[in-house]
């Protein structure tokens, strides 16, 4: 076994070096503070890993995501999303008749119970569709109370079939409550993606049915949110989680993690921000100088990322299928060519090029998704959607490794030292 050494004054300590199947190295600090009394201080835990993971293995420098071992082009291009769901749990591609068999139990909870409709009309209309997914989520603790226990295989798997099934139905009525339009129910007769489409635009007045073109961009956008190992709301689910909350509340927080404009509310601001350069014409170069300034708070949403320092690859196809619906739906949106204009001008630009700042899935997802006819406050609910099975998968490998400890941080305080109470008169 490979060591390291590290010298504290006049101490020489090794650490064990452990090494994961891909080649990346790390210390182990397990006992850093037993044998030196020193913890490490890693802002962001950009240093860190916390735990082992073989479901989503991504190379930032060359800009590769797998799942399973499997390429994310291939998956995209070819696979269904409960494959891939599928395959982000169980860590192989399931048969034929695994994926039938699966896909018939996802389609036969898609109904919500009638009583979560209070739930949903508790909220003011206004109110973001990201904060209704959470709550509604979080209630189905209280919904469907009769598998919760986190050590239970089988309250898991009917739990995360819910979640996988009834995700879909919670959003799109969390859409329909919020525009006024009476809720629409799930056709099992329809795929996962043409379900969700159907349940979000249909009206009772006129029966939508759901363009195949759509669907399948649909699932494809899915299958490229499914999972990204170790991001600020997986890494939220397996911190709730490892304190042995049941699997409802640990996705709720995920949900609420996902939401912030950093993470997967990006989507939504980064087609806020480029119908600000279309309706304001200029030169967009004002912008790019305005994201440089450390003085301004602006920053370009869907560039940059923690872990790609190269393309993210999720970046490329989603541009790519952006261009073919748009061209299949026979339509010419403005936000595309900005976008397009917007990369072109930042990759040329030093400071983004040295800081190593690309497109990432945040930046092209939102044109697709207007092409579809989504509000963009959707935008981050279709995240968590794909996110659903990645999150579950993550949630479930912590449970299952005997290492895990409840995630508990240190810190480095640098508060007052000791000083006694004078009492409320200073006395
Ligand atoms: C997602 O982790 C994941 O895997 C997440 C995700 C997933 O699938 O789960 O990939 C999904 O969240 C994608 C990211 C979506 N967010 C955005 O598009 C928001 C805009 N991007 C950033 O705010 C930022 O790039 C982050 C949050 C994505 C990453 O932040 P880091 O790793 O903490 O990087 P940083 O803030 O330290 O930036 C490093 C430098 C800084 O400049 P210097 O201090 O070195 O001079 O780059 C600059 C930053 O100011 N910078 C930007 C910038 N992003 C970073 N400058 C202008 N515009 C930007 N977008």
């Amino acid at each position: 076994m490979q060591e390291a050494s590290l010298t504290i004054g006049d101490r020489t300590v090794t650490l064990p070096i452990t090494v994961g199947s891909e080649g990346e190295m790390a210390i182990d600090i397990s006992n850093l503070r037993k044998e030196t009394g020193f913890t490490t201080f890693d802002r962001g835990f950009g240093n860190t890993a916390e735990t082992k993971s073989a479901i989503t293995f991504i190379d930032g420098e060359k800009g590769i995501l797998r799942y399973r071992g499997y390429p994310i082009e291939q998956l995209a291009e070819n696979a269904d999303f409960l494959e891939v769901a599928w395959l982000l749990s169980s860590g192989e591609l399931p048969t034929r008749p695994q994926l039938e068999t699966f896909t018939e139990e996802i389609t036969s909870h898609s109904l919500v119970r009638e009583d979560m409709k209070h739930l949903f009309e508790a909220f003011p209309h206004a109110a973001h569709p990201m904060q209704i997914l959470a709550s509604e989520v979080s209630a189905m603790a209280s919904y469907y109370p009769d598998a919760l226990n986190p050590n239970d295989e089988e309250a898991v798997r009917i739990s995360t079939t819910r979640l996988i099934s009834k995700v879909i139905t919670m959003a799109a009525w969390s859409y329909k409550y919020r525009v006024h339009q009476p809720y629409v129910y799930p056709r099992n007769d329809l795929d996962y993606s043409s379900r969700f489409l159907h349940m979000m635009f249909s009206v009772p007045a006129e029966e939508y049915e759901p363009d195949p073109v759509i669907s399948n961009a649909l699932n494809t956008l899915f299958i490229l949110h499914a999972d990204h190992e170790q991001n600020c709301s997986a890494s939220t689910v397996r911190i709730v989680g490892s304190g042995q909350a049941n699997l409802f509340s640990s996705i709720a927080s995920g949900i609420h993690a996902l939401s912030g404009p950093l993470h997967g509310g990006a989507n939504q601001s980064v087609v806020e921000m480029l119908t600000e350069m279309v309706e304001q014409p200029g030169d967009v170069g004002h912008w790019v100088e305005r994201a440089k300034d450390k003085d301004d708070p602006f920053r370009l949403m869907g560039f940059g990322h923690r872990v790609y320092r190269n393309f993210d690859p999720r970046a490329m196809i989603i541009k790519k299928v952006a261009q073919d619906v748009l061209d299949m739906l026979g339509l010419d949106d403005p936000l595309l060519d900005m976008a397009m204009e917007l990369e072109k001008i930042v990759l040329d630009d030093e400071y983004f090029v040295s800081r190593k700042l690309y497109p990432n899935v945040d930046f092209y997802s939102g044109v697709i998704y207007r092409a579809m006819g989504f509000p963009t406050d959707m935008f981050t609910v279709l995240f968590a959607i794909g996110r659903m099975p990645g999150w579950i998968a993550q949630w479930n490998e912590m449970h299952r490794d005997p290492t895990t400890r409840i995630g508990r941080p240190r810190q480095i305080y640098t508060g007052e030292t000791e000083r006694n109470y004078p009492g409320i008169d200073g006395s």
